[in-house]
């Protein structure tokens, strides 16, 4: 495997940098109309009164849809309804409001200036009602979910109350991480254009078939009348994971306008209608023997989902799998609020889980006064201790070890406030990175075409990571083409079915059906040469030729060789094609599958002002094999990168009186910007993992994140000795030392 790894520079670079790659609401369309979304004002209650005679009047307005006039749906909209990915949308089928922000209206005209301005000439009354939105408060009413996310809602291992017997040193302590939304660059936007019974959406999505699957579904329509093409993404981390009212009300405004129609989601309708990630409160019992063996861990997971769907942050995943402890309770439970639904956000439940465990862990290590990656090593799971199963691989040792040797961690001197450089105090900080290691079944089809290129397809997706990149590489090195020779088709429902790219499961799931496909249409391209009188290779035995920058060559006499356009040229000009579908076998039976990071971070605090800058995150992974170092290091980056934004920067402030997040842009909702990122260190370790597929390849689309906010808190321990349990840590803070709900 020559190219696999290699760090190619994106094939679709040019494209992005000359702004020729064509997202969802470029595409052009004749007749165009542009659509803009009305969302509610109020958290809860109903729609009194539409009056919108003055936006119909207003010059190119050719549609106002309202609860009034929207086509009914089957089942009032909901035939779709299949959580977690099939949602329950808002869809104009009553005068319901359940939060602020809430889809209400659509208004359609010629231009957007014209629609934005009809929209705003809308005039909605409300009968308001008493919105619940107290997440504390509203904790007492708290429920426990079912399977959520097809997991146990909650565990128990052991005998609790004999590890807690067993345990001298004691942890309990609350942690708390706030409601955030997704703002990638590209706010969601769909196109529908119908031609009779045929509906084609262009879409930002994670995932075409899901959205196609989930539109026809919603609209009570056969899944082949609906296409669903989307060739790029300007970022999704979940939030495109899942279809929502705006796509649906895209293809309903155009059915009704008989005009395709566009509608891009505006920047503060990113927050609420289209998930993010509810906030938590997550309690942590730890309990350990004075040589830091853990006797007993309890984790109470509370989190926010909406009065319309059950959505839970499933915190407790990653302490469930993360350490020897013989016993263990975990419960998850959700708090319904008159809020938008959430959804999956990048690594859903580590992010916000490995946050509280990881900091706990810290605690524990400070109470028993042991070094924290010594207090990790002595409860090293070898197996993974929830499952009881071995590990298809685990480096995390190793990512300990270079970890801590190129961050310098021996220079840590314990006691907090203890690492100073006049001004500044220094923070140095650790936890344990971890996200599963996903697969499901992909499908993928190769073409060698009569010029001697080939054309390799899966209805895949590539939210930015690389997908086109790196499955050229898989095509290319089991073709034996050059990569420029191969073009990589995705982003469309009528192509060979590919999951969702969520879980960060696509390269995962993705290449070892591209490698099949790809094998199998070199094998007939050979087998064609081979049979041949023609061609120089004619007779060969099969074991002795390969494929060679696009021809077929004899292993023995190199120079006895024949290119791809001329074996096909011969044979009648015709294309050859495979295709191939691959999945997982009994393995995910037998071995758990995860990939581990160690992370370290080193935090300057300014000690009159309490300012926090990450100076160096060290962030060492084992996460199998890499397709592409450049691409892989840049998503690892990326998820580095959002932790400190998760850590110092990120929340999502809901005004309590009214429902509304009051930071609906990204001026007031803080995302790191180049001055909060310095130096970031990534290492990925050469680890094989023999049982993930043929190509070993674990995913690294979400274990970036995981282990950032609490190697940032612990370090921010360290430099000032004030512990912050509740994310971001902002300087006040730090300032009020801080004022932990412990419930000790
Ligand atoms: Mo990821 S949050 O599963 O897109």
């Amino acid at each position: 495997m020559t190219l696999i790894g290699q760090p190619l520079d994106r094939t679709d670079g040019v494209l992005k940098v000359t702004g020729e790659a064509r997202y969802a609401a470029e595409f052009p369309e004749a007749r165009l109309a542009h659509a803009v979304m009305v969302t509610s004002t109020i958290a809860r209650g109903t729609i009194a009164s539409i009056d919108a005679s003055r936006a119909q009047a207003l010059p190119g307005v050719l549609l106002v849809m309202t609860w009034l006039n929207a086509p009914k749906l089957p089942q009032g909209g909901k035939a779709g309804f299949n959580p977690p990915a099939g949602r329950y949308l808002s869809l104009l089928q009553d005068n319901q409001v359940h939060y602020s922000n809430e889809p209400v209206a659509v208004v359609v005209a010629d231009t957007l200036e014209h629609a934005t301005d009809a929209a705003r000439q809308l005039r909605i009354t409300y009968q308001s009602q008493p919105a619940t939105l107290d997440f504390h408060a509203e904790k007492a009413n708290a429920h426990a979910p079912d399977n959520p996310q097809g997991r146990q809602t909650d565990t128990r291992r052991g005998d609790y109350d004999a590890g807690l017997r067993d345990g001298p040193v004691r942890i309990d302590a609350v942690y708390t991480t706030p409601m955030e939304h997704h703002n990638p660059m590209e706010p969601h936007a769909t196109m529908a254009v119908w031609d009779g019974p045929q509906l084609t959406l262009y879409d930002s999505t994670q995932g075409v078939s899901g959205a196609k699957n989930a539109v026809a579904k919603t609209l009570g329509i056969a899944p082949d009348r609906v296409r669903v093409i989307s060739p790029f993404i300007g970022g999704g981390f979940g939030g495109k994971g899942s279809s929502w009212s705006h796509v649906t009300l895209a293809a309903m405004a155009a059915k009704q306008t008989g005009r395709p129609v566009r509608l891009a989601l505006e920047r503060p309708q990113m927050f609420g209608p289209v998930g993010g990630r509810p906030c938590t409160e997550q309690h942590f019992v730890l309990a350990a023997k004075h040589d830091g063996t853990l006797t007993a861990m309890r984790h109470d997971s509370f989190s926010n989902t909406s009065l319309i769907e059950d959505w839970t942050e499933t915190c407790c995943m990653v302490t469930r799998m993360s350490y020897a402890v013989p016993n263990q309770i975990t419960t998850h439970r959700i708090v319904p609020l008159n809020v938008g639904t959430p959804t999956f956000m990048r690594a859903p439940g580590e992010t916000t889980g490995s946050f509280a465990l990881e900091s706990a862990m810290d605690e524990l290590a400070a109470e028993l006064k042991m070094d924290p990656l010594q207090l990790r090593l002595k409860n090293y799971a070898e197996v993974d201790p929830q499952e009881n199963k071995p590990w298809s691989s685990k480096a995390l040792r190793e990512c300990y070890r270079v970890g801590a040797e190129r961050f310098g961690w021996s220079r840590r001197t314990p006691a907090p406030r203890s690492m100073r450089s006049g001004n500044t105090l220094i923070g140095l900080g650790m936890a344990t990175a971890t996200y599963p290691a996903n697969r499901s079944e992909a499908a993928a089809l190769a073409r060698i075409l009569p010029d001697g290129t080939a054309l390799v397809a899966s209805g895949t997706q590539d939210i930015g990571t690389g997908t086109y990149t790196v499955m050229t590489q898989v095509a290319a090195d089991a073709l034996g083409f050059a990569p420029e020779n191969i073009r990589f088709a995705l982003g469309d429902s009528t192509l060979p079915p590919a999951p969702g790219s969520g879980g960060s499961r696509s390269a995962a799931s993705v290449s070892p059906a591209v490698r099949d496909a790809a094998t199998q249409v070199r094998d007939k391209l050979i087998a064609l040469a081979l049979a041949d009188s023609a061609s120089p290779l004619y007779g060969t035995n099969v074991a002795d030729v390969t494929v060679q920058n696009g021809w077929v060559t004899s292993r023995k006499e190199p120079s006895k060789r024949d290119p791809a356009a001329a074996i096909l040229a011969r044979a009648g000009g015709q294309p050859i094609e495979a295709q191939a579908s691959a999945k997982s076998g009994d393995e995910r039976q037998r071995y758990s599958f995860h990939s581990f990071g160690a992370v370290f971070a080193e935090v300057h605090v300014d000690a009159d002002f309490n300012t926090i800058r990450v100076a160096k995150i060290t962030a060492v992974y084992g996460v199998g094999r890499l397709l592409n170092q450049k691409t892989a290091r840049s998503q690892l980056m990326g998820g580095l990168v959002w932790g400190i934004g998760a850590a110092l920067e990120e929340e999502s402030q809901l005004d309590p009186r009214y429902g509304r997040f009051t930071n609906m842009n990204l001026a007031e909702y803080h995302v790191p910007v180049n001055a909060d990122v310095q130096a970031l260190d990534v290492v990925v370790l050469d680890e094989v993992d023999p049982y993930i597929s043929s190509l070993g390849v674990k995913g690294i689309g979400e274990i970036g994140i995981t282990g950032v906010p609490a190697a940032i808190a612990n370090a921010v321990y360290h430099a000032t000795g004030v512990r912050v349990r509740d994310l971001p840590i902002t300087l006040d803070k730090v300032m009020a030392g801080h004022s932990p709900r412990t419930t000790a």
